[in-house]
């Protein structure tokens, strides 16, 4: 197994800060090896991000116990190179894991390739200090695929990138993307962070990014 390198703590802690304002969140405490946020999500109350659960097993059992024991439906995210190891691990804790994995990313923003959509759709950006949204429309004015990056320092964080059904496998994931990045980088960010799902991981690798580590997720069970 590949043990969870202290950069990887840190691109973590990089990206959860990313995550965190585009999510409008306060700052996360770090504590016993995690980072703590109240996200305010339903069945998100407490958030905590383990950093180093391949390096510090320690903390992985004690925060994994902390949220089973909750008395609210608190949330752990564990970014890590064995994933089947940590799903034992939060399982036997009693925790109930997320239906999927996900998959904690990088890339080299200014070798991304740049993508534009077809002709009928139009693509918009709008910047609200280190928040970047993009959004694209069909011939119609309709909304037909959204996302937004976060710009802090050399690292731009991307979330909530989505293309809505009807509209898929067309090139607006990648249009979109490709939108954000060549502003992120204009911003001065060379690094970019993102945890995907299986489709997001599909559309990123399509555009040369990299996988990290898995993530692993799991909530209190009630
Ligand atoms: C992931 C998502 C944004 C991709 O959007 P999209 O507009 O369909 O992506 P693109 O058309 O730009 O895809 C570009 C390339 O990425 C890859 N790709 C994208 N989606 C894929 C999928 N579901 N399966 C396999 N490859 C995929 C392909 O290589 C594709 O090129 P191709 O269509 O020529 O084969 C979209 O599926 C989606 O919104 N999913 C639900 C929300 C989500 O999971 N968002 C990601 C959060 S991290």
């Amino acid at each position: 197994m590949e043990r969870t390198s202290p950069p990887l703590t840190d691109l973590v802690r990089r990206w959860q800060h990313g995550w965190g304002v585009a999510c409008g969140l306060s700052p996360a405490d770090e504590a016993d090896g995690a980072l703590h946020v109240l996200s305010g999500k339903p069945g998100r109350n407490l958030e905590s991000i383990v950093l180093d659960a391949d390096g510090n097993p320690g903390s992985l059992r004690l925060h994994a116990a902390q949220v089973a024991g909750s008395p609210h439906p608190d949330w752990l995210t564990v970014p890590t190179t064995d994933p089947a190891a940590v799903e034992d691990v939060l399982s036997s804790e009693g925790l109930r894991l997320a239906p999927a994995r996900e998959h904690f990313m990088t890339t080299d923003l200014t070798a991304h390739p740049q993508r534009t959509a077809g002709a009928r759709y139009a693509v918009d950006l709008v910047r609200e200090g280190p928040i970047l949204a993009a959004r694209i429309t069909d011939e119609h004015g309709d909304p037909a695929a959204h996302g937004v990056m976060v710009v802090h320092g050399d690292v731009a964080v991307a979330h909530n990138i989505a293309t809505y059904r009807a509209h898929r496998r067309r090139g607006l994931g990648g249009a979109l993307m490709s939108a954000l990045v060549r502003e992120s980088v204009l911003l001065g960010a060379s690094t970019g962070l993102l945890t995907a799902s299986k489709q997001g991981h599909h559309l990123y690798t399509a555009l040369g990014w990299t996988r990290l580590a898995g993530v692993v997720s799991a909530g209190t069970r009630r």
